[in-house]
């Protein structure tokens, strides 16, 4: 016992010191190996060269072989791996030799960080590549910079991604997620076969976030086996390369998309990537969640937020549509404060000319014809109720049909001589004019000033085309998707500094720009527009792989894409695994469904600590069974939700002989507590409960049932 007890006291003092010293120089100095708490990521140089040695469980570290591949693979010499770096210099010489040059462990948001310079070895230029380490969360996060040191003569940059792996020789399977409005968030999975699989986005459209996972051929066990995964911190365009060679290795290599893109880097001029985040876990599917689900939660959401539970939301949109005005927004509001919403939000309608979606967008004051008073003596009623104010908007749009349009035509994206393709009938506003983004941050800087709003459901509905910006010197032209993005973030940032107490919710056309890097800006993202509770079980149980519950917004609302009739209850009990909304017409709804709506509030308001901020585990999933399971569990883990969705009369783990279903094994509790389980007598220790589990008392299908398990 006693050398038990030593043995852990010495490991334990190794574990911590190892993270603090996350990152460990070779004694030669030039390998380097990084290491998370059960990972290690390893480096060094070869001949002069960046090389990648090994990506994968820490303590096989020890004896890593030969280098899988370059660092920084860049366009230049052999070219047996997909390039991250495409550029071409002054004199027009398209081939890249970088040599090493020195690096710096350096600290970035307070986790330690290696530097590593690269040089050419003729042309005036570095290339400066950047791994984070997230020790507590088994990730690590790259991103390039790049600098043309000389003193004349433009580098055109025609690739540059983000960061590159490479796993050893293997046959893999790749998981992704794709989808279209109404459909996101659809898992694929696929064989990698030699060559080149690529998913990308080229219209600013990812309806199912750039969240991926890599595992052996074959491997499917939810909670264990070899994962590697990732994602990018980008919003617009990105693309992911799984190359995998004849000889077995595979190598990932994501960023920005630079299709139809370049970037001319002046003398004296960096410029500086969106990163990937990489990540690797033996836990299966279910070591992927909690790695990236618990650092979004607890490190990448808005700090002003982060910690704060989300309130019980009423949002106007599938009630009114563009049908809004103050006697039917207080009305709503009223019910709304009556069955316990804690913010009311208008969507869509309320500015000026919106009669439908023909109109008004980009005129960003209040429609007098609708709100005759103005905004803001309705919000201080809405206030005077109890509830917060919240609204809609859609920035980065123009309707032909409005006054900005009309004064500025050419503040859209156009191709001389070409058609203005319009989606929704609307344009996309180059936003990498400054003018646009003066108005746009003049524009939203007055309705928050002038209103008392508390929450922003900012949307963007259509796809990009036109890139064009005439008047843009030549050598800028294809940049513009990179300069939208930037004046992109810098509007809502700006906007968050000024008006921190405010929420924003991400929104396009439902769940089209989810990502890392709009949840380090926004709070909660809008997954779909598709409400149906039976389609929205499966939006939610892959969203919910990859995103912590509280950033998921979901509505209760009539939306019945299959014309089941689904009960109140039901749907209620889909949207509680999230943050929870009610979007009726709750001015029609009956005593009786008001009830049913108090009573489901009321539970949430109970619960939603442990789902907001409680470690997710999916046990059953809908898209490999007629049931959906999902658990949550409180950090202290005395406290667990269990929210069942049944899809059929018999789930498919029922017995044959009495089709009554087969036991459900819980996660995450403590084996030696006891706990009582909602519905069942007695108590349970978390052993059992997790070994031998428990028939869910819950027959029949579309029926649903969430369960407390604690300890008394
Ligand atoms: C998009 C959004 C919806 C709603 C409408 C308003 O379609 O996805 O939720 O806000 O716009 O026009």
């Amino acid at each position: 016992m006693k050398r038990l007890s030593l043995f852990l006291t010495v490991s334990l003092i190794a574990v911590t010191v190892f993270s603090q010293n996350a990152i460990r120089v070779g004694d030669d100095g030039k390998s380097w190996t990084i290491a998370t708490r059960s990972t290690a990521y390893q480096l060094s140089i070869v001949n002069d060269e960046v090389r990648m040695v090994s990506y994968g469980n820490k303590r096989l570290m020890e004896n890593a072989g030969r280098p899988l591949g370059a660092e920084i693979p860049v366009r230049g010499g052999f070219v047996n791996s997909t390039p991250l770096l495409e550029a071409v210099f002054p004199d027009g010489v398209r081939d890249i030799e970088t040599v090493y040059q020195s690096y710096e462990i350096i600290n970035a948001d307070g986790y330690q960080t290696l530097k590593i310079i690269q040089c050419d070895k003729f042309y005036p230029w570095e290339v400066i590549s950047f791994i984070k380490v997230l020790p507590e969360y088994d990730l690590i996060e790259k991103w390039v910079e790049i600098r043309n040191t000389g003193k004349k003569g433009g580098i055109k940059v025609e690739n540059l991604l983000s960061g590159s792996i490479f796993l050893p020789k293997d046959a893999y399977e790749l998981t992704h997620y794709q989808g279209v409005w109404g459909f996101e968030f659809t898992p694929y999975t696929t064989k990698l076969t030699p060559g080149v699989k690529t998913i990308q986005v080229k219209d600013f459209k990812s309806y199912g976030s750039s969240s991926f996972l890599v595992r052996p051929e074959g491997e499917n066990d939810p909670y264990c086996g070899k994962v590697w995964f990732g994602s990018i911190k980008y919003s617009g365009n990105w693309r992911l390369d799984f190359d995998k060679s004849f000889n077995g290795t595979l190598q990932v290599v994501g960023g920005m998309n630079f299709w139809d893109q370049d970037l001319n880097l002046k003398p004296g001029s960096s410029f500086t990537t969106p990163s990937i985040v990489f990540g690797y876990t033996e836990k299966g599917t279910e070591g992927v969640t909690h790695c990236l689900t618990s650092y979004i939660r607890e490190k990448l959401l808005p700090s002003s937020h982060r910690d704060k539970i989300r309130p019980v939301l009423y949002n106007s949109w599938y009630a009114t549509t563009f049908n809004v005005n103050e006697e039917h927004q207080l009305a709503l509001a009223k019910v709304a404060k009556e069955i316990g919403v804690e913010m009311f939000v208008i969507d869509d309608g309320w500015f000026k000319g919106r009669v439908n979606d023909k109109a008004g967008l980009g005129d960003w004051t209040v429609d007098t014809n609708k709100f005759p008073n103005g905004l803001q003596p309705m919000i201080e009623k809405i206030n005077a109720l109890g509830l917060d104010f919240g609204i809609w908007i859609e920035p980065e749009m123009v309707n032909p049909n409005s006054d900005l349009y009309r004064a500025h035509p050419d503040w859209v994206f156009h191709f001389p001589n070409r058609q203005r393709h319009e989606g929704r009938n609307q344009l996309i506003l180059n936003l990498a004019r400054e003018d646009v983004y003066q108005y746009l941050y003049q524009s939203f800087h007055k309705l928050l000033k002038e209103n008392n709003i508390k929450f922003i459901k900012w949307d963007m509905n259509k796809q990009m085309t036109d890139p064009g910006f005439p008047s843009a010197p030549a050598d800028e032209q294809r940049a513009v998707r990179i300069r939208y993005m930037e004046n992109l973030y810098r509007l809502n940032e700006t906007l968050r500094k000024e008006f921190p107490e405010v929420w924003f919710e991400n929104c396009s056309s439902g769940g089209g720009r989810i990502d890392m890097a709009m949840n380090s800006r926004y709070d909660f993202n809008w997954a779909s527009d598709n409400t149906d509770p039976v389609e929205r079980i499966f939006i939610q149980d892959s969203y919910l792989t990859l995103f912590p519950a509280n950033t998921m917004i979901s509505w209760v609302t009539h939306e019945d894409w299959h014309r089941q009739h689904h009960p109140l209850e039901f749907k209620f009990d889909v949207c509680m695994a999230g943050v929870l909304g009610v979007g009726y017409d709750i001015t029609k709804w009956t005593e009786a469904e008001k009830d049913v709506a108090k009573e489901k509030i009321a539970r949430y308001k109970e619960i939603r600590k442990t789902v907001q901020t409680g470690t997710p585990y999916r046990l059953v999933s809908p898209h490999e069974n007629n049931r959906s399971v999902l658990q949550f569990v409180n950090k202290e883990q005395s406290e667990s939700i269990v929210f069942v969705y049944n899809l059929g009369e018999y789930p498919n783990n029922s017995f044959s002989e009495n089709r009554r279903s087969a036991l459900v094994q819980l996660r995450g509790l403590q084996p030696e507590a006891k706990y009582t389980f909602e519905g069942l007598e007695g108590t349970y220790s978390g052993d059992y409960l997790m070994k031998t589990g428990v028939e869910i008392p819950l027959r029949g299908a579309f029926k649903s049932r969430i369960f407390k398990i604690k300890v008394p």
